[in-house]
């Protein structure tokens, strides 16, 4: 595997990063996650522009311009012969010496490297089961921080539940999931919360919004209760590396008969329709 590695293309082995990396000490910096179909990566321009929003958000200041990094990853895509699977990328403050406050001339360091493919298609076909658990994730959740360790924390309670994801639940109200976007659909109209600083704006699901747009299906912005989601007649989530991904069971409730609704099919094929 090769590794991008600040400007220069390495092998995994060679590639490596300082101890005082704020990245590996604070969990300093952003990060992104692409999907690649048949070699090309989607939404690559979208994903870049968040990540220099977070780096912003975080007072990273990045020298080079998008256009720039998007040539590197496009290199890097090359030289590992991708078609399918994912980009990591990941730009941590800098190097320097184990102190909370930073210099500000620090060098941002990059690294990137391919994410093997996984099949999601068993997943989507017959839906997933989720648990909810409380957000308790800072406030700050639109800046794709690599301080993931809520975040992780309730996905590994998810996972040894049985479940595929957590649905996060911030004071009554459905926030995201640990590393996806949550959607109902009740009485046929698409529900999501909105994008503010309580969920990171998913690429997924932006590109969805535009799906329903293009198409003229109804959906609100709007925040919805814990009760609305179990009282849902459908739920689904969305992320890079899920798509769109029906929810069939949520802390033992089943909904749409155990299987994905007629709704999150149509939305799951004019998902599929858009990356081809
Ligand atoms: N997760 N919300 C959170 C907290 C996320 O971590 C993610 C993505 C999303 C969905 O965003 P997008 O549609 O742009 O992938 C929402 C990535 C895939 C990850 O951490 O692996």
């Amino acid at each position: 595997m090769k590794v991008l590695l600040n400007d220069e293309i390495l092998e995994r082995n060679e590639a490596k990063v300082d101890i005082e990396d704020r990245g590996y000490q604070f969990g300093d910096g952003v990060y992104e996650v692409v999907n690649i179909y048949d070699g090309v990566p989607f939404t690559l321009k979208e994903h870049i522009a968040r990540l220099y929003r977070s780096a912003k958000e975080i007072g990273i200041l990045l020298n080079e311009q998008p256009e720039q990094l998007c040539n590197r990853l496009l290199e890097l895509i090359k030289a590992n012969n991708m078609t399918n699977g994912g980009l990591y990328l990941q730009i941590s403050r800098g190097v320097f010496n184990r102190t909370h406050h930073y210099d500000q001339t620090l060098t941002p360091q990059l690294v990137a490297y391919p994410l093997p493919y996984k099949s999601v298609q068993d997943a989507q076909t017959n839906g997933v089961e989720a648990i909810t658990a409380e957000d308790l994730r800072w406030l700050r959740c639109d800046i794709k921080s690599l301080n993931l360790l809520y975040n992780i924390m309730v996905k590994q309670k998810a996972s040894e539940a049985g479940a595929f994801e957590s649905i996060l639940i911030r004071d009554g109200i459905v926030t995201e999931g640990s590393s996806s976007n949550i959607f109902i659909v009740k009485d046929g109209i698409l529900r999501t919360h909105p994008a503010n600083n309580l969920i990171l704006n998913g690429i997924t699901r932006r590109k969805l919004l535009e799906i329903m747009d293009a198409n003229g299906w109804d959906y609100k912005i709007q925040p919805f209760h814990k009760e609305e989601l179990m009282e849902a007649d459908e739920v689904f989530l969305t992320s890079t590396t899920s798509e769109v991904m029906p929810i069939i069971k949520i802390d033992g409730v089943t909904f749409s008969q155990a299987k994905p609704g007629p709704y999150t099919s149509k939305f799951q094929a004019a998902f599929r329709e858009a990356v081809k």
